[in-house]
């Protein structure tokens, strides 16, 4: 498989969103919402280079299923656990791709009045997106490949990769 971005690369990029969400919210505390299960690495990373009082919470939604295109509906499968109100609230994604899903739990967590709302994606695939949605923290900004590995996977598979892989045709 081919290597678009090294661990070595992903720890420089994950270590400057850290940076950057410690000087945004310095002197205060945040709870960091993973996006089950793909961004379940790119969290607990993220989360030590968070230099804040910060809690975790996560959130799990169908789209995608073991297909490379998305179904355009999203679906709620698991809730955050607390209630967010007042609260500084992260959102933390392994990609942002048409949007949808973004697009979906950022009205789905609005509603809880959190204080602050922010999203973090390590990926973002601009040239792919079906409806308007930007993160406020993005790793990379890549082209429109399918990409495995650092938590992403194709059909449940490669999650455990270091590295972010572009998947060939011949290894579906
Ligand atoms: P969106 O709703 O189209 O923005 O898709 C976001 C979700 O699609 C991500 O959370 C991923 O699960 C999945 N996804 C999009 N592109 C890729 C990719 O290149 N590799 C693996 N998963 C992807
Ligand atoms: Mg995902």
């Amino acid at each position: 498989m081919q290597t678009l971005l090294t661990r070595e690369q992903i720890a420089m990029a994950v270590a400057q969103i850290g940076q950057q969400i410690t000087r945004d919210f310095a002197g205060q505390s945040v709870v960091l919402i993973g996006v089950l299960k793909g961004a379940c690495l790119f969290l607990s990373d993220l989360a030590r280079q968070i230099q804040l009082d910060a809690t975790f919470d996560f959130i799990a939604v169908r789209s995608y299923g073991n297909k490379k295109e998305s179904a355009g509906a999203v679906q709620l499968i698991k809730d955050v656990t607390s209630p967010l109100r007042d609260l500084n609230v992260i959102l933390v994604e392994d990609i942002l791709d048409t949007g949808l899903t973004l697009t979906f739990l950022k009205e789905h967590l609005l509603s809880h009045q959190p204080r602050a709302f922010k999203i973090a994606a390590l990926l973002d695939k601009p040239s792919r997106r079906v409806v308007p949605m930007q993160a406020d923290y993005v790793g990379f900004q890549i082209p429109d490949r399918f990409v495995v590995g650092y938590g992403l996977d194709y059909a449940e598979r490669y999650r455990n990769l270091p590295d972010i892989c572009v998947l060939d045709a011949e290894q579906e």
